[in-house]
């Protein structure tokens, strides 16, 4: 199979030969402005080693990275460490076209995957802690449950020191580079902060206890390979610190203020309640969610201490951009917020106690109860926002 997509070295025994999505603009209502890669690793050992695959409609571009090395009949075993169809998505024709004597998956995954694609070859399942023998390599397993879903696991080859993480460590970054040092390191930790804000944030408390984890097995990492983005070469006790840090949510004294607005009016409020939360100290941000996308809020949120809200009420509901955006950042739950409600109405008013709600079901610490306006907000209701902004702000600096 001829073609013009080749493998990238990343070990004299380990290759990339993976996929680039350049056009990839939405992942489940995460923006992915940047595109994505979908990351599958040849390990060329005695029993030739496939860890994971790609996408659906990626699978010839993986499959000429493979035969740019080797043979693709020359596969003994393939590992599938994630079941997510953008790493399994093919893997019932690369089977087809492979013929591996054995597939392996955590026992979580086998299960999943049978679910998902009913294949007549069985899933052979890995334990945590199992090793495999691949001749003259050695891979061990992992289980990483939640990173990103109930089967994930990382994979370990000894020889090489390099970790296998499927989701964790990775990006939705579309680069013909493949390694993190050829990367813009601005770009590099935004897309990596991104990620996790969007993908992993509800899973932090697992992730702090997995990498204390790694740390007490005393695993050493020359590389980190994700099945999305680069692969860490380089900057891999960043990328491990920054994972520390993000799964922690230690608030800071940054306050998002996010609102919907019709007329301007609950807009007006917002932008006292801003002028409030600087006058007080606080690093206010204010978006709103016409211009910014839900997943530009939840990164903003990754590293804040309040989350403040504002919706106009519009048929006795608040509107629908602020129930899309709430409906996400309550996925995604982020930890250890103060906040408020507050919006404009015309008659009836619900909006601002709707979004009271929500923010109780996030369990953020409510500051205060909603702050009202009928109509235009007057001078006083204006007072009353920006002198909610000093409090936040006076609270987050306590
Ligand atoms: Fe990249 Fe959870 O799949």
């Amino acid at each position: 199979m001829a073609g013009v997509y080749k493998a990238v070295k990343v070990t004299d025994n380990v290759y990339w030969v993976g996929a680039i999505d350049w056009n990839l603009r939405d992942f489940h209502g995460y923006t992915t402005k940047r595109g994505s890669t979908y990351n599958a690793y040849l390990i060329l050992a005695d029993k030739i080693t496939l860890v994971d695959t790609v996408k659906a409609p990626f699978k010839d571009e993986m499959m000429q990275r493979i035969a740019s090395v080797i043979d693709p009949a020359d596969i003994t075993y393939i590992v599938s460490n994630h079941s997510e169809m953008d790493h399994t998505g093919c893997l019932a024709e690369t089977m087809e076209a492979v013929k591996p004597e054995k597939v392996f998956a955590s026992i979580m995954g086998a299960k999943i995957l049978q679910e998902h694609f009913s294949f007549s070859q069985e899933i052979t399942p890995l334990k945590d802690g199992e090793t495999l023998s691949l001749g003259n390599r050695t891979l061990s397993f992992m289980e990483t449950r939640m990173l990103h879903w109930p089967d994930s696991m990382f994979s370990y080859l000894a020889e090489e020191e390099l970790l296998f993480s499927q989701d964790a460590f990775g990006m939705h970054l579309a680069t013909a580079e493949r390694f993190d040092d050829e990367i813009d390191p601005a770009i590099l930790y935004f897309e990596a902060a991104y990620y996790y804000a969007n993908i992993l944030l509800p899973y932090s408390a697992l992730i702090t206890k997995l990498l204390e984890k790694v740390a007490a097995s005393g695993l050493t990492f020359k590389f980190i390979a994700p099945d999305h983005g680069p692969i860490w070469r380089t900057d891999r006790e960043t990328i491990i610190k920054s994972y520390a840090g993000w799964a922690a949510q230690k608030p800071t004294n940054k306050a998002v203020v996010a609102y919907g607005t019709m007329w301007h009016s609950t807009e007006k409020m917002a932008g006292a309640i801003c002028e409030g939360l600087k006058e007080g100290g606080a690093h206010a941000i204010l978006m709103n969610m016409d211009a910014f996308h839900r997943s530009d809020i939840i990164y903003e949120l990754l590293e804040a201490g309040a989350l403040i809200v504002g919706s106009p009420t519009l048929n006795n509901n608040m509107l629908p951009i602020v129930a899309d955006v709430m409906t996400y950042l309550k996925g995604l739950k982020p930890q250890n917020l103060i906040g408020a409600a507050f919006g404009s109405y015309g008659w009836s008013g619900e909006a601002a106690r709707q979004v009271q709600e929500i923010l109780k079901d996030m369990k953020v610490e409510l500051v205060e109860e909603p702050i009202r306006a009928k109509n235009v907000p007057n001078e006083d209701v204006l007072a009353q926002c920006h002198a909610l902004g000093k409090t936040i702000a006076e609270k987050l600096k306590a």
